[in-house]
Formats: structure tokens, C-alpha cells, sequence
């Protein structure tokens, strides 16, 4: 149960850090069975049932559009947002750059956030790929983007400029929903400023849930959207980008340049069919987990938690006892990338007997690092 490298302190995990924590703490597979893993919705691993469906799967050449398993997930997820056209595409990284690419020009921009994933955790594949500059800004307190600063940030038609074309926003952000308010105003600002939007909505299953509405009302506004299947709904792999035909079939040509063109992709379609019939009514239930685990810490003086939205669950944990608490959870089978500011992930591979097992492990850390320091200050006594 031993990882090969420890978790790193320091810094506090956000959205974009599966990437780091790739790195940073790996532990051998059989190891990982047994454990409790918080540390992001994409450690899932497919079911037996999702694993059936790959196996029974029809398939064909996805490239020469042939592959009838592909088809009918890009079909169903155009009609499950209410879009024109979708495209199965291997990561959300790759739908979020096929959209920013698909939308701006050679030395046009994009306005996001200065904490999106899009803008920070993508490699800088917009400018590097695209050449596309972003132009990010600063998150509110709640992951919106203040209209004011948008509005500011919207280049004037000058030759000395970049020609802004799109508006990006994120939903969920680090668990956090955006309010429908919001968006609608956000979006409308930018069209009436002739902006394009997107909606980074790896997580927009887990927005539209918590605010109890539908898909396309989730995503009303937006004229592009990617959405991830392997972050939190259980599949290994796989995003779909939405959008007019139109806009899908440039896109695909841009998936074609990328490398992105599969062949017998059907294998991968089916978990993600599979993920879509099975996996999405569930999700209040990781809310349900994250309110659990939230509430369950909130005992404990030293560390701060915020109440979460969705499946995330953020804790202020003091500096100097990071280190030693990641080593005590590993110890119990629990894994988190524990920093200042840690961030706690339920998904379906967590349950509420190990949400409790969580808590009762913080606790015990905290309780017996109250009993070290006592005896520290008896062993000095008085002087
Ligand atoms: C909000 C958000 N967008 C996009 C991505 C990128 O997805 P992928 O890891 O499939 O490239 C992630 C990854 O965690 C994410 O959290």
C-alpha cells in the first residue's frame, strides 16, 4: 500500500491537477483496489457492465465516419444538449483546443479565466497549436468572470490589436457552479459584442445537477460545449465536443490534424453510452458524499472546509501539518493530493462507508497529533 512518491505539499489541487498528480503520486494498481482515492472523479475504473458493453461493441472506421457505436454516442450527445452535431474526441484537452481552434483565427483571442483549464492545464495548446493568445482574467469568488472585467478585456477593432472572438467559461469550476443568471448574462454580453462562446463543461452533468435543470438548459447560451465522460461518469476515455454541423465539421478536420482520428473507436463510444444510461442519475450521490465528508471535517478545529457544490470538497489544512497527515492517510488506504488547500473528490468508486472512514481518519490524526504535543509539553515541564 506503499506509493512510489509522496504527495506533494505546498500547494492546494485544483481542477487541472489529475495531470500533477500523475505525476506525483503513483501507486501500484492492486494496491489502489483497496484504497479510497479523493484525489480526482478520474481515478474511476470501468465496471464490469461498462467493460461488457466495450467487448459486445459494433465498430468501424471512425475516421471514414463509419463506426456505428460512435455515431450513436455523437448523435445522443447532440440531442442530450440540444446541439446540431457532436464529436467523439479522446480528451477534454483535445475538445477544448479543437473548439478555441474551430472558433479563432490565426492571431485572434480568446477571454477565460486565469484559473480555467483551458487557459492554465492545457500546455498553452491555443497559442502554441493555434496560434491563438489568450487573454485571461480574474475568477470572482464564486468562478464567475466579473462582466465588467470581460467587457474591458474585449479589444477594440484597432490594428494595434488581437481581434478578441471568444468568450470561455468553465461549469463546474473547482466544484463550484456558475448561477443561470450568470451565464445568460455572460453569454449574451459577448454575442452582443460579437463573441463566440464556449463552455468548458467537463463537469456540466455535475452543474446541471446540482441546480436541478435540464442538459440543454445547463448549457443554454454557449455555442460550442465539450464534456467529459471520464470525469466522473465512469468511462476510461473520452469527450464529446458540441455545435452546429457547421462548426462540427470544421472541427473535425482540425481532430483529423491533431492526431485525433481514431479508427475502431466504437470500443471506447460504447463505455461512453454505457457512462451516459447508467452513471448520470447517480451523481447526486458523490454530492450527497462531498456534503458528507464536508460536514464530517467541519468537526476538527485545525483545518477549515468549505462547503461544497458539487463533488468536491475544498479544506484549508495549516502548512506544517500537511506532510505528516498525507503519510497517515496513506497508511489507512486513503489518497489525496493533501496541501493548504486540499481538494477532496467523491466519484462512484467511493462510498459512504469510506467517506466515513475519512473522516474518522482526519480525525484521528488531528486527536492523536493534540496527544504528541501535549506529551511534548509535559516532557519539558516546568520551569
Ligand atoms: C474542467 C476541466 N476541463 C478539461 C479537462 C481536461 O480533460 P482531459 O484530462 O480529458 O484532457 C479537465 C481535466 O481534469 C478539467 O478538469
Amino acid at each position: 500500500m506503499t506509493p512510489t512518491k509522496s504527495l506533494p505539499c505546498g500547494r492546494g489541487l485544483t481542477d487541472g491537477d489529475e495531470e500533477i498528480m500523475k505525476s506525483t503520486d503513483s501507486f501500484n494498481s492492486t494496491d489502489s483496489l483497496k484504497s479510497i482515492d479523493l484525489r480526482s472523479d478520474t481515478v474511476t475504473r470501468p465496471s464490469a457492465g461498462m467493460r461488457a458493453a466495450m467487448a459486445a461493441a459494433e465498430v468501424g472506421d471512425d475516421v471514414m465516419g463509419d463506426d456505428p457505436t460512435v455515431n450513436a454516442l455523437q448523435d445522443r450527445a447532440a440531442a442530450l444538449f440540444n446541439y446540431g452535431s457532436a464529436l467523439f474526441v479522446p480528451s477534454g484537452t483535445q475538445s477544448n483546443l479543437l473548439a478555441l481552434m474551430t472558433h479563432c483565427d490565426r492571431g485572434d483571442e480568446f477571454i477565460a479565466g486565469q484559473e480555467a483549464h483551458l487557459y492554465k492545464y492545457e500546455t498553452g495548446g491555443a497559442a502554441v497549436l493555434g496560434s491563438i493568445q489568450p487573454q485571461p482574467i480574474a475568477h470572482e469568488e464564486d468562478g464567475t468572470l466579473a462582466l465588467g472585467n470581460i467587457l474591458r478585456a474585449i479589444k477594440a477593432d484597432d490594428v494595434h490589436f488581437s481581434r478578441t472572438r471568444l468568450l470561455a467559461l468553465e461549469n463546474t469550476w473547482q466544484g463550484r457552479v456558475l448561477s443561470l443568471d450568470y451565464v445568460a448574462s455572460a453569454t449574451a454580453l459577448a454575442h452582443q459584442k460579437g463573441l463566440s462562446t464556449h463552455l468548458d463543461g467537463a463537469r456540466v452533468v455535475h452543474a446541471a445537477t446540482k441546480l436541478g435543470i435540464s442538459f440543454p438548459a445547463a448549457v443554454h447560451g454557449f455555442d460550442s460545449l465539450s464534456f467529459c465522460l471520464s470525469k466522473g461518469l465512469g468511462a476510461p476515455v473520452g469527450s464529446l465536443l458540441c455545435g452546429t454541423a457547421e462548426f462540427i465539421g470544421r472541427a473535425r478536420r482540425w481532430r483529423k490534424m491533431l492526431g485525433g482520428g481514431m479508427r475502431q473507436a466504437g470500443i471506447l463510444a460504447a463505455a461512453g453510452l454505457y457512462a451516459l444510461d447508467h452513471n448520470v442519475q447517480r451523481l447526486q450521490e458523490d454530492h450527497d458524499n462531498a456534503t458528507r465528508l464536508a460536514s464530517g471535517l467541519a468537526d476538527i478545529t485545525q483545518i477549515t472546509v468549505q462547503q461544497p457544490q458539487t463533488n468536491m470538497v475544498y479544506v484549508q489544512i495549516p502548512e506544517p501539518d500537511c506532510s505528516d497527515l498525507g503519510v497517515f492517510l496513506r497508511q489507512r488506504g486513503i489518497y489525496a493530493g493533501i496541501g493548504p488547500v486540499t481538494r477532496l473528490v467523491t466519484h462512484m468508486d467511493v462510498t459512504t462507508a469510506h467517506i466515513d472512514e475519512t473522516i474518522a481518519a482526519f480525525k484521528d490524526f488531528y486527536s492523536e497529533a493534540f496527544s504528541r504535543k501535549a506529551r511534548r509539553v509535559n516532557q519539558v515541564g516546568p520551569v
